[in-house]
């Protein structure tokens, strides 16, 4: 089915509305093996929708979406398109991981079964191997010790980093993060970017929602800019922020940099002070 050509995540016209509301109007993306993907863009873009209706989370309203060459949530029939089961639409989900703000941890599990049970239950592991797997991945994240706690005694850095173990652990071909570290505190968000960025490295196919532009410019091999539920802009990271090319983005841009600079300014005169 797949070879270097076909793309990991394929998304063609993808289109939703909610109530009337357009949220995606007809976006293209494709990502290919081993791409890091950054997707930036104002608040109420369709960076969300978009990431979740990948993962099959929101039903779609047009347009279609393959994963390695495989149309996700329908099937053709009798050249008709038809609704995948739930059954079916839970086996393509399978192959994807996705890492949310809101780390969605269940809080009274240990760490080790939060990063196991969908490895055990859903993927056939058997409990040691998905055991091992566990503990290299936790030391991977920083968190060798931490197998036995449960998430209320992890801070919100140390559960975003158990999350995306969990998220790892069943070797997904795409990993899809929607602002993975927005809920954090400022300190926390460099330990959860670090072992993002691992990831990347260790050539994991990736889709990252982030408003972390040091981040985005350090690690993704392609940015995509959205306004108002469409792809204004994409290009190699270089490019992206070295020569953006529609005035929207150009502004959305030069804030960031106004931001950074500014902070480094008040940072600049506590030092002094
Ligand atoms: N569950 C929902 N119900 C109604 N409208 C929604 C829902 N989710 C998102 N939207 C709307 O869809 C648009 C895109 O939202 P979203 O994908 O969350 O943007 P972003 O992640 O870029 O901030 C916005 O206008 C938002 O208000
Ligand atoms: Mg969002």
């Amino acid at each position: 089915m797949t070879d270097r050509t076909t793309p990991v995540v394929r998304v063609a016209n993808l289109r939703k509305t909610y109530h009337g509301t357009t949220a995606l109007d007809g976006v293209n993306l494709e990502v290919a093996e081993g791409e890091v993907v950054v997707i930036l863009g104002p608040s109420g873009s369709g960076k969300s929708t978009l990431v979740r209706c990948i993962d099959q989370l929101e039903k779609i309203d047009g347009g279609a979406m393959y994963l390695d060459g495989e149309l996700l949530g329908f099937a053709q029939r009798h050249g008709a398109l038809r609704p995948l089961t739930d059954e079916q639409v839970a086996q393509q989900r399978r192959r994807m991981g996705m890492v949310f703000q809101q780390f969605n941890l269940f809080p009274h599990w240990t760490v080790l079964r939060n990063i196991t049970e969908a490895a055990i239950a859903v993927h056939g592991f058997s409990r040691e191997d998905a055991r091992v797997r566990a503990e290299t991945l936790l030391e991977k994240v920083g968190l060798p010790d931490k197998a036995q706690a449960h998430p209320r005694q992890l801070s919100g850095g140390q559960q975003q980093r158990v999350a995306i173990a969990r998220a790892v652990a069943t070797r997904p071909r795409v990993l899809l993060f929607d602002e993975p570290t927005s809920a954090l505190d400022p300190e926390l968000v460099d330990e959860v970017l670090g072992v993002i960025k691992d990831l990347a490295r260790a050539g994991l196919t990736m889709i990252v929602v982030t408003h972390e532009m040091e981040f985005a410019r350090q690690v993704a091999d392609r940015c995509v800019f959205m306004v108002a539920g469409k792809v204004v802009e994409q290009n190699t990271t270089e490019e992206f922020f070295e020569r953006p090319q529609t005035e929207r983005l150009q502004r959305f841009l030069s804030r960031f940099t106004q931001s950074l600079t500014a902070s480094r300014e008040r940072e600049l005169v506590k030092e002094l002070q």
